[in-house]
Formats: structure tokens, sequence, C-alpha cells
């Protein structure tokens, strides 16, 4: 099967262009000047099918580097699955997620893995890759990270938040940090302190603050500085490269950028809720609402101008890249454990198919260029957790992974017409120019023109390279 996408402009991380894509089977074969002939004959008509990108955007497929399908969390479990999930994600033009499997204090790495891999194997629409999470550093999952390079796991978590469930205390970072430095593994942070969030936390809730809004309080941006900072700290002191997990305090950033200009292999994501929402207007609606978008890191003060910030890191580099951190919970039997008590709300807000029309706004705003949408969403994301070439990057020998997104196009976010499995949206009325035309995976077309042409077990598991970010 032989496709050209022919009339778009080309958009890649470093520049944009009219071009067409030849795509043969799963892969690109090559990009073409528009019009070109091969021994004298069009390419249109040697070819099975043409898509026609006139007046489009050709753009890598997304890559989302960090996802929670069907996640245990919070005494319940995130709600998308790898099939829907994985559906939504292709819906959204992302053509690549790299979800966390779990390891938890106790458990075998292994095993952790193995149940992870049993959890996507034949239901993902799209490909599919792992970071590790270490839920519990010990001298056993120390041994294991040694063979997590062989099972194409180059990328791994720790927790400075969560006491009791994902948590590790200093001793166990450091420990774990000197493992990953030894064997080129990158370390993601979610750092936030923990302990002392949980002091807060059990204050509030017993002077009777207990809406949603409070989970904000509690979990300060100088919880979230401190973190980032000892992370920092930690991760200079063992010469390990650090890559701190959704970031959404300024301050946090500050510290990233220090370490930066000092020249520290450090880099930081943030993720959409982060560049959109905020802690006055969606965790401090009236009632329960605020559940919706209990997530941690919490949505930071407006007033404080976090959200501005985040842009303005986008376009510095200051960070790196937007993943979603994609953790759905419905507010029906999930959100609503924590009635009463923000505590027992589970974390988490589903954003897996609006990444790329989210961060396409800040084309339309001018705060980013398109070039850098593309690598924000889909090139550095690639290099960072080793799969670039194959992915990220529209180019001969590249998986054809391929979104055409129409500028044109208009779209209102909605959970009566998303295809996450979730009982409403945190992104219900956003009105956003542009649309998902087409999305390609692996030379499959599995969206086009509003409707879906997927399946269940198309996607695959990909091994990862180490990153491409290790110095
Ligand atoms: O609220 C969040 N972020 N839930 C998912 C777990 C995590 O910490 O990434
Ligand atoms: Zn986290
Ligand atoms: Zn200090
Ligand atoms: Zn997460």
């Amino acid at each position: 099967m032989t496709t050209l996408i022919t009339g778009g402009t080309l958009v890649s991380a470093t520049g944009r262009g009219a071009a067409d894509v030849l795509v043969d089977g799963e892969r690109v074969a090559a990009v073409l000047a528009p019009g070109s002939t091969v021994l004298g004959v069009d390419l249109p008509a040697r070819v099975d099918r043409v898509i026609d990108a006139t007046g489009k955007y050709v753009i890598p497929g997304g890559v989302d580097a960090h996802t929670h399908m069907e996640l245990p969390f919070g005494g319940t479990a995130a709600s998308d699955t790898f099939e829907t999930g994985t559906r939504a994600a292709a819906w959204g033009g992302t053509t690549t997620i790299i979800d966390f499997a779990v390891q938890r204090a106790g458990e075998r790495v292994q095993d952790g893995l193995a149940a992870w891999h049993a959890k996507a194997a034949g239901n993902c629409a799209i490909d599919y890759a792992f970071h590790q999470i270490i839920g519990g550093v010990d001298d056993d999952s120390l041994k294991a990270m040694e063979g997590l390079v062989d099972e194409g796991i180059t990328s791994y978590k720790l927790f400075m938040a969560y006491p009791g469930v994902f948590y590790s205390d200093d001793a166990q970072i450091v420990r774990a940090m000197q493992k990953a430095a030894d064997l080129g593994l990158l370390t993601m942070m979610h750092a936030e302190n923990g302990p002392a969030i949980d002091v807060l936390a059990a204050q509030l809730v017993e002077a009777g603050k207990t809406a949603p809004y409070y989970h904000g309080v509690a979990r300060a941006w100088q919880l979230e500085e401190e973190a980032t900072h000892r992370a920092i700290m930690l991760a200079d002191l063992t010469r390990a490269p650090l890559y701190v997990v959704h970031v959404s305090a300024k301050q946090a950033v500050a510290q990233l950028a220090a370490a930066r200009d000092a020249g520290q292999n450090v880099f930081g994501e943030t993720c959409p809720q982060y560049l959109y929402l905020s802690l006055e207007e969606q965790l401090g609606a009236p009632g329960f609402e605020g559940a919706k978008w209990v997530c941690s890191t919490p949505l930071r003060s407006r007033a404080e101008g976090h959200q501005d910030h985040m842009w303005r890191a986008l376009r510095t580099n200051d960070l790196q890249m937007v993943s979603t951190d994609h953790c759905p919970f419905c507010m029906t039997g999930q959100k609503d454990l924590g009635l009463g008590d923000f505590r027992a709300i589970p974390n988490g807000i589903g954003s897996v198919e609006h990444r790329m029309d989210l961060l396409y706004q800040g084309v339309v705003t001018g705060q980013i260029t398109l070039e850098r949408w593309v690598e924000l969403t889909s090139t550095t994301p690639a290099r960072m957790f080793g799969l670039y070439g194959a992915k990220g990057v529209i180019a001969p020998g590249a998986d054809a992974d391929i979104v055409v997104y129409d500028p044109a196009g208009r779209t209102t976010i909605s959970a009566a017409t998303h295809h996450m499995s979730m009982d409403h949206s945190a992104w219900e009325g956003f009105e956003v120019d542009g649309a998902i035309d087409l999305v390609m995976s692996r030379g499959r077309v599995v969206v086009e023109g509003g409707a879906y042409h997927g399946r269940p077990g198309h996607g695959r598991y990909l091994k990862r390279g180490l990153s491409q970010y290790l110095v």
C-alpha cells in the first residue's frame, strides 16, 4: 500500500515548507518537492491512494510521554483502559504514548512491568512504550533496574510526594539516582514535598476546609519549588540526568532554569492544565465541582501568574516539552470518593485527546511558533525518551505516524463528543481553533474526516533507546 500526501505544508521542529510525503507500507518512503515525478510519471498516478492536504499542515504524530491508563490510584483506577485511552489519543493526533508501569514497595519490578504489558498488549490503537515507576526503592528494585534497558525502558519515575503510596525519601532517591547514572537511565521526578503537604492537608481538614480548593492550598508552590530544588541537588550530586514531570509553579521553573544555566543536565515538562486552568477558576468552582481538576501538582493561582509563566518557559526552553499526565477519573463513583474530604479525591485530569489542539492555541495566539508546537508535542518527547527517528519526525525511514491538521477548523471540546472514558471534561466548552483532519499510525489511516478507522492491537510495544539528551 502506497500513499501520497500532497499539497500540504510540512512542518517539522526546524522549519516548514510545501512538500509531498510518500508513504510505503508502515514507513515514510520519501519527502518530495510538490509535483515531483518518478521516471517521468506523475506520482499520484503511481500510488494506491492520494490524500489531498491543500491548505493544511502535515506534522509528525504526537508523542505523549506521560499517561496513566488503568492506573490503580486513590482507591480506584484511572477510567481509560489502554483500549479507550489510545483510541482517544488517536482522535487527538497523538500516535505514541509512553505510559508508566508500576512497582510498589514490596513488589518485584519485573512483576509490575509484566502486569503493564498484560494490560496493554493487543489493546492499543497506537504504538506505546513504558517508563517504570519505582515506588519502593530497596536492594531488590535497585538490582532490577539493571534489566530495564534490555526491556526497552530507559527512564523511570520516583515520587517525592504521596507518602505511603509511591513516596521515596532522600536516601532512596540518592540510591536510585546513583544506579540510574550508572545505567544511563533518565530519572523522572514527581517533585513535591509529600510529608509537608500531608501536614498542611490534615490541618486544613481539621479546620473544616474540606472542599477541592484546599487541595491546591495544601500543595503550596513552596513545596514544589523546594522539592524541585532538592531533586536538582541530588541529581547534581549523583551525576544523574533529571527530568521533572508536570511542572506547574513558576518558582519550580526558576529552579530548573538556574540549574540549566549552571550547565546541569536537567529538563522539565508541563501539561495543558497548567497552561490554561487555575486554582481560582477551576479548583475553586462552587460546591464539589472543583474535584474535576484535582491533580498533582495542583492548578496554580492565576493572580500569581503561573500560567503565563509556563507559556514563557515553553518559549524560552526553560521547559522542553508538553505531556498530558492523562489520569482520568469520573465524577460519579470516583472523584466523589472525596466528598467531604479533598484528600480522598483521586488525583488526575484526562487530556490525552486534546493536547495537540490545546498547544496549537499557543500558535494561534502567537506564544509559540508552528515549529515549536511540533517540537514540544512530538520531536522533543521522541528524542528525550529514545524514540526519535522512528517517531517525532517525517523523514525517509521514519514510521508513517502523520497528522494532517486543518488550521481553518474549529472545535468545541465537550464530554458529549470526546472519546475518553470520562463522564465530564476538564475542558468543557473550550473553543479551539484548528482541527485534526487525518491521523495515520504506521501507514494506516486511523482517523479521517471525523470517522474512526483504527483497531485495538494495531499499536505495538516500542522498545526505547537511551535518551538522546544524555551527555
Ligand atoms: O494527579 C496526578 N498527577 N495523577 C497521576 C499521578 C502522578 O502523580 O503523575
Ligand atoms: Zn506525578
Ligand atoms: Zn538549597
Ligand atoms: Zn503522572
